[in-house]
């Protein structure tokens, strides 16, 4: 996939070996509040693009204009089919005994035009309405995000998340979302993975709107999506939790980076790395304020720039008030890992990577169909180490862990032990480094539309046949695997793997 789209393999990103783990936290059960889900986002499984009243998303109607962004050059248009298959999504999740599903609602299905003040879609309320009915009686917790990528074309025409008038736009969808549901769902994501929605989709332009503006387009968009997630959490807090008692957050991406060398500035390096990856994001909301190597970043492209619209803005301290402490649990959606050195001119992967000054290299470790993603379990670990150092131990769900593989692979023996070596490094961060993690959610319950790679690369527990006018789902041996994790809340020892 690499010679289309070399950075959004990137994010897909790394071999685990239970040889490992010490045979006492195998055994070990997780502890009685942690909870474990599967998840999956709209655009990726609902298809049903122009039925049931929605409107078009910015990724309908990017891909209608050049489905070359696409490796296969498919679409979302049908996907899974969840629209019309979701009775069958809740049997699976109800058959692996999971506690919750985390799913993403179309903004597009509820709110056509997108805009504050615009009018509801009943059919689409109806649909989610019908599904999470149907997921509180198998007894799984509804989880919701709110937004996971698919922004309604009208608001994308108007600029999208580089134009500040969005944040009202979606604090409005959301609190839409608290009234018409937030009676039975107590758990909110507000926006999926800042870095993707802004630097993979405005500065590196391999998302939609498939914009390339480098250092602008994503400095500005992560503005404005702090300020959208701050101000809808605060409302929430404000006139809707005192009722509904529910959590709200958001989720980052990020890998773990090892330091290429123990040299300090190899380390140095990974810590900067992490600053880009999370601190960029998170130090605005856990600490005030972007972490310094950002906030010198940002002065010196500020010198650079030539016009009073390139500039990049910092947070006002009225704005500071609005992100600070707007994070219920630490959500973290996490792959894989590589390794860091200092590279001050670093052009292997733009941007980011030249504006944190580090060169990233591919891990040693078990490959996948993704070229930089190994399974290096213990680096999950290491992210969930920083985590509770940096920011003073929060409660974690991890809300996105997986592995890709493409064809059929029933057997799927890779994805069972990438899924039961980062839960046994989950249980070392529990039990032997006293982090804070109440949660696990696997990548992805049923196969998806996997963003550029199309249908090509698949994680799911449960395999979906695209071919099939049914999109027929037969769950893969990682799906029972997981039951078993799940209904016995330990990683079993007892198998031939
Ligand atoms: C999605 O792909 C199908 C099959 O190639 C095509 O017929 C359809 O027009 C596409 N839909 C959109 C919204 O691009
Ligand atoms: C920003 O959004 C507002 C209102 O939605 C709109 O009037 C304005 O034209 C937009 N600005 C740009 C540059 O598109
Ligand atoms: C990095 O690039 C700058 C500007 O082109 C140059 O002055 C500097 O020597 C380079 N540094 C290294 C380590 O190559
Ligand atoms: C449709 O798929 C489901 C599983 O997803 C299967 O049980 C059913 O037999 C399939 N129906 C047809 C007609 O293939």
């Amino acid at each position: 996939m690499s010679s289309v789209h070399p950075f959004y393999t990137y994010f897909w990103i790394m071999l685990s070996c239970l040889c490992s783990v010490s045979a006492e936290l195998v055994n070990q059960k997780f502890p009685d509040n942690f909870m474990f889900g599967a998840v999956t986002s709209a655009y990726q499984c609902e298809g049903g693009w122009n039925e049931g009243g929605r409107g078009e998303s910015m990724w309908d109607h990017s891909l209608q204009e050049n489905p070359d962004y696409i490796q296969d050059k498919t679409n979302g248009s049908i996907a899974s089919d969840s629209y019309h298959k979701w009775r069958e999504d809740v049997r699976l999740l109800k058959g692996l005994n999971a506690q919750f599903y985390r799913f993403s609602i179309s903004w597009s299905r509820v709110l056509p035009s997108g805009y504050r003040g615009s009018k509801v879609n009943e059919e689409g309320v109806q649909y989610y309405n019908n599904l999470i009915n149907e997921l509180l009686a198998a007894n799984v917790k509804p989880f919701v995000t709110i937004y996971h990528w698919d922004l309604p074309q009208v608001l994308n025409e108007r600029g999208g998340w580089l134009n500040s008038s969005i944040v009202d736009d979606f604090v409005y969808y959301s609190k839409t979302l608290f009234e018409l549901f937030g009676d039975r769902v107590k758990h909110w994501i507000t926006v999926n993975e800042i870095f993707q929605i802004c630097q993979t989709s405005y500065a590196y332009g391999v998302f939609a709107p498939f914009m390339k503006l480098p250092y602008y387009g994503g400095y500005q968009c992560t503005h404005n999506v702090l300020l959208a997630h701050g101000k809808t959490y605060k409302l929430y807090e404000r006139q809707f939790k005192p009722k509904q008692k529910g959590e709200i957050s958001l989720t980052v991406q990020s890998f773990w980076c090892e330091p290429e060398t123990d040299s300090q500035e190899d380390k140095e390096a990974s810590e900067r790395f992490l600053e880009f990856n999370i601190g960029w994001f998170l130090h605005p909301i856990y600490k005030g304020n972007y972490p310094p190597s950002v906030i010198d970043k940002i002065n010196e492209l500020n010198q650079r720039s030539e016009n009073a619209e390139s500039m990049i803005p910092f947070f006002t301290s009225d704005e500071i008030d609005i992100i600070k402490g707007t994070m219920d649990f630490f959500g973290l959606n996490h792959y894989t890992t590589m390794t860091c050195t200092t590279d001050e001119n670093s052009t292997v992967l733009p941007y980011f990577h030249s504006d944190a000054g580090v060169r990233v290299n591919i891990m040693e470790g078990k490959d996948s169909v993704v070229d930089i993603m190994r399974d290096v379990p213990w680096g999950l670990r290491k992210v969930l180490v920083w985590i509770k150092k940096t920011y003073n131990n929060p409660t974690v769900i991890i809300t996105e862990n997986g592995w890709p593989s493409s064809g059929i692979d029933l057997e799927d023996t890779d994805r069972v032990n990438y899924h039961k070596g980062y839960l046994a490094e989950v249980l070392k961060a529990i039990y032997l480094d006293g982090c804070n993690v109440v949660g696990y959610t696997a990548w992805s319950l049923i196969d998806l539309f996997e963003w550029s790679s199309g249908y090509k690369l698949h994680f799911g527990l449960v395999y979906v046949d695209f071919n099939s006018k049914n999109r027929t789902r037969i769950p893969r041996r990682s799906y029972y695997e997981y039951k078993n994790i799940v209904t016995s809340r330990q990683i079993s020892t007892n198998n031939s793997l």
